[in-house]
């Protein structure tokens, strides 16, 4: 590394201290008002991610290949130019094109000047899922730390299933990018037929269809907008976001909870995988450094930090909320939809669960 890199890495992190620690601290209400409420990226986020965002992206990357992932040959793949044509027919098949896209969707985010519309964050995406778990467990290698990631998001939505496992008939993932979270579900679901995908992102949801074709495993990929996707009410049984919220401001994760209540069939069941606020408050789990390129490439994330899933989730009327930890890092909330009698007038008559 050159110097000048040095002097620019060493300057940035400046910048980042000042910034992190002034955002964080600063418990003045007008701050947390603005990181809770408002659907704008704050400005001081904007001026200081700007110039550090490149270097964040690098050590994700040096990172993961200390971590043993071959992050070039699992991007390079959807490089190929026989894949990358699929993968433009398959956005030209499935982009929404009336979809009217949040400012907050279309900021910079994870390093990538267009956020998540672009084509170098859907071909990376593969090799960044595999990384996100890479230090969770000491020792363990970054194919197996998501493996256990993955399996305990299945088996804590099971054991909250309890028998009921074989009722499911409809599965939706929200946010499901280039559906890596959309096929552990598949797999831990395996006789459920109608399981759907749903992204923002016309490019990741082509990565999903391609990835689908390949796998021959029928997983159906929608491009919407999780406040209001084109699906109608009661058509799920159970729907899961994976690590969604953090990536949202907080009026949004408030539409897209309404949202999965619509889509939810009486009796079905919420779950919301992401980071667990309260391990990041006490932290001891991760590096400062750690944290710090974590957070300049997420413009959402102090208002996530702010936020009560708990909560969140029993105002919008879900019942039997609970929260477990799901690994180091992430927790897994879960909740159910009351049982609904549907009358003329298209309102709900809920009955108390006996
Ligand atoms: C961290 S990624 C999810 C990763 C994936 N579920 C997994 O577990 O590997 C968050 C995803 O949410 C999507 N997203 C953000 N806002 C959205 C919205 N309003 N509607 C639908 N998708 C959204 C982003 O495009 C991104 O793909």
């Amino acid at each position: 590394m050159n110097i000048m890199n040095s002097c620019m890495i060493i300057f940035n992190l400046f910048c980042l201290i000042i910034y992190a620690n002034g955002f964080v601290l600063k418990s003045s209400k007008v701050v947390r008002n603005m990181a809770l409420y408002d659907d704008k990226v704050p400005s001081a986020w904007k001026i200081v991610s700007i110039p550090l965002k490149e270097q964040a992206r690098r050590w994700f990357i040096q990172r993961a290949l200390i971590k043993g992932i071959d992050w070039d040959k699992l991007t390079d793949y959807y490089k190929v130019p026989t894949n990358f044509a699929e993968l433009q027919e398959w956005k030209s098949k499935m982009e929404n094109l009336s979809v009217v896209y949040p400012a907050y969707f279309l900021q910079p985010f994870h390093g990538y000047d267009e956020g998540n519309m672009n084509w170098l964050a859907a071909q990376e995406n593969e090799a960044a899922s595999l990384s996100m778990c890479a230090n969770y467990w000491k020792g363990v290698c970054a194919a197996d730390s998501e493996r256990w990631v993955r399996y305990n998001i299945t088996s804590n939505i099971k054991s909250y299933l309890g028998n009921e496992d074989n009722l499911i008939d409809g599965i939706l993932d929200v946010g499901c990018s280039g559906g890596i979270s959309t096929e552990y579900l598949k797999r831990g679901f395996p006789r459920v037929s109608n399981i759907y995908g749903l992204d923002l992102s016309p490019y990741f949801i082509s990565v999903g269809a391609f990835r689908s074709k390949q796998q021959n495993t029928n997983i159906q990929y929608v491009h919407a907008n999780a406040e209001q996707t084109p699906f109608s009410r009661e058509s799920f049984d159970l729907i899961v976001c994976n690590f969604l919220f953090h990536e949202v401001p907080q009026n949004a994760t408030q539409k897209i909870l309404d949202e999965m209540m619509r889509l939810l069939r009486p009796n079905g069941v919420l779950v919301v995988v992401d980071i667990d606020p309260e391990n990041l408050k006490n932290d001891a789990l991760l590096s400062q450094f750690r944290r710090w390129a974590f957070e300049v490439t997420e413009p959402h994330i102090y208002g996530y930090y702010d936020s009560n899933m708990t909560k969140y989730l029993e105002d919008h009327g879900f019942e039997n909320v609970v929260k477990k930890t799901n690994d180091p890092i992430n927790a897994i909330w879960l909740g159910r939809k009351q049982e609904v009698t549907q009358t003329y007038n298209d309102s709900y008559v809920y009955y108390a669960a006996v």
